[in-house]
């Protein structure tokens, strides 16, 4: 399966470089140092489900799912006129770029909603190199649920040696027989459990059944998460692919920790697949995630002529780090922020419009999940944590609920330090931290970006129903 992103470019985003899609593989240019153009929001008709099914209603951006890859080089700009041409307001969120706050893409807290009709200039350096994607934040569960998302990718000045990147955006969609979005957005039971995990799920806007290799290759894969709330655990059988980043900052490269990578909504990974197989063999990846549900996403099917090589390409995969500030820890403020709330919760009352509520009161209002005992409402933004500019921050993340929940801070990436007390290894930064149910996680960073910044879960329906808070760095 060809990845589109070719015509993404010529047909919406005026690239600098016409090989930029292509850079950072062996012996091409690499992507340009300043990228502009214009990204149109937007009803589509597009064939998601495959042949026999009619084409499926989504909004979109550039008329595609997913919408064009926009690719720059580390220490580049991104200008993007945002056009909304959708029937409600939207904004775009830049999700794991350290981005200045008014660039953020948060309606009410960074910026004005970009009314239907309006456009809006996004334009911000690329301090950091990596994976990252892009989404509205505004109605989320339901704008990006019907397939408003992209890729971004910021390309290291000297890229490591592969013969191939590929890009899979994964995606999940609650659809009919006839391949039409269920328009159960305001889904109670989703917004209670588990979020809005659908039926059918999407590799760049498609249902593959192979993805054609060559025996002998390395493919750099970077894979991005952009479902409302599915998890994906994905294991490439008869092979051992390394993780080398996630959320698009380099970790010390490592094979994946039980033969799987698990991604949460809006996590990323990239990862080094050498192609170790013979010519013509096939072999399964597999997501097992809801163990009782595992299926085969597709198949690498390896072309019968002869191997690109005969032993893996003897090249270094581990990337340079990003220049990211080293949190502090013996002075480092410490901050404890509880996740409650959500069905089996176990959560009475909590803070719902500066009112002590009982949680059966507040779920009237549709909201049930809190930070810190606190419910969020889109127009309360009573920062959870403030710290000041500069200052080095430990924050210990603690699950009380019954739930996975993927935790997003905005405006900065994170250290991962310890689960449950346990140090974590292989020195892995995060922009979206999984914590489990009954798990402490403790990040750490500096709060460098001064502004307001969202803290939330990225079930996008947990978000919505007042898993939120704001960090103000100040
Ligand atoms: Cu992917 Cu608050 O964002
Ligand atoms: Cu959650």
């Amino acid at each position: 399966m060809p990845h589109p992103k070719l015509e993404f470019n010529r047909r919406e985003v005026l690239l600098a470089g016409a090989g930029a899609a292509l850079a950072g593989v062996l012996g091409l240019p690499p992507a340009a140092a300043a990228v502009s153009g214009r990204l149109t929001a937007k009803p589509g008709r597009v064939q998601l489900v495959g042949p026999s099914y009619p084409e499926t209603e989504v909004w979109c951006y550039g008329g595609r799912v997913p919408g064009p890859e926009l690719r720059v080089r580390q220490g580049g700009r991104l200008s993007v006129a945002f056009d909304n041409r959708l029937p409600q307001s939207s904004t775009v969120h830049w999700h794991g770029l350290r981005v200045p706050n008014a660039m953020d893409g948060v309606p009410e807290l960074t910026q004005a909603p970009v009314a239907p009709g309006e456009v809006f200039a996004y334009e911000f350096d690329l301090p950091d190199a990596g994976t990252y994607w892009y989404h509205p934040h505004q109605g989320s569960v339901e704008q990006v649920g019907r397939g408003l998302y992209g890729p971004l990718i910021v390309e290291e000045p000297e890229p490591i040696r592969v013969d191939r990147e590929v890009v899979w955006v994964l995606d999940d969609w609650r659809m009919t027989q006839e391949a039409a979005i269920v328009e159960d957005f305001d889904n109670f039971h989703d917004h209670t459990h588990s979020g809005r995990i659908g039926n059918t799920v999407t590799v760049n806007g498609a249902i593959p059944e192979t993805f054609p290799v060559r025996a002998g290759e390395r493919i750099r894969l970077r894979l991005i998460n952009a479902a409302n709330a599915r998890f994906f655990a994905l294991k490439f059988t008869g092979h051992a692919p390394r993780l080398i980043a996630l959320d698009g900052q380099p970790c010390a490269p490592h094979e994946l920790p039980g033969g799987r990578i698990v991604l949460g909504p809006a996590m990323r990974a990239d990862l080094v697949l050498d192609l170790s197989g013979r010519p013509g063999e096939r072999f399964a990846v597999v997501d097992d995630h809801y163990q009782r549900f595992a299926y085969r996403l597709l198949e690498l099917a390896y072309e019968a002529g002869p191997p690109l090589r005969e032993s893996p390409l003897d090249a270094p995969v581990a990337l340079p780090a990003n220049p990211l500030p080293a949190p502090e820890l013996g002075t480092a403020l410490r901050q404890r922020i509880v996740l409650g709330g959500g069905a089996m919760g176990g959560l009475a009352s909590a803070t719902f419009r500066g009112q002590t509520l009982g949680l059966r009161e507040i779920a009237q209002e549709g909201k049930v999940w809190a930070l810190n005992g606190i419910v969020a409402d889109r127009i309360e933004m009573e920062p959870l944590v403030t710290l000041k500019r500069g200052r080095s921050a430990v924050i210990e993340l603690v699950n009380e609920t019954a739930f996975d929940h993927p935790m997003h801070l905005h405006g900065h990436s994170f250290r991962v330090l310890t689960r449950d007390g346990r140090p974590v290894p292989h020195g892995i930064w995060q922009d979206t931290v999984l914590v489990a149910p009954r798990e402490k996680v403790e990040i750490a960073f500096v709060a460098d970006n001064p502004g307001d910044w969202l803290f939330h879960c990225h079930i996008l329906e947990h978000m919505a129903a007042g898993m939120m808070g704001v960090l103000r760095v100040g």
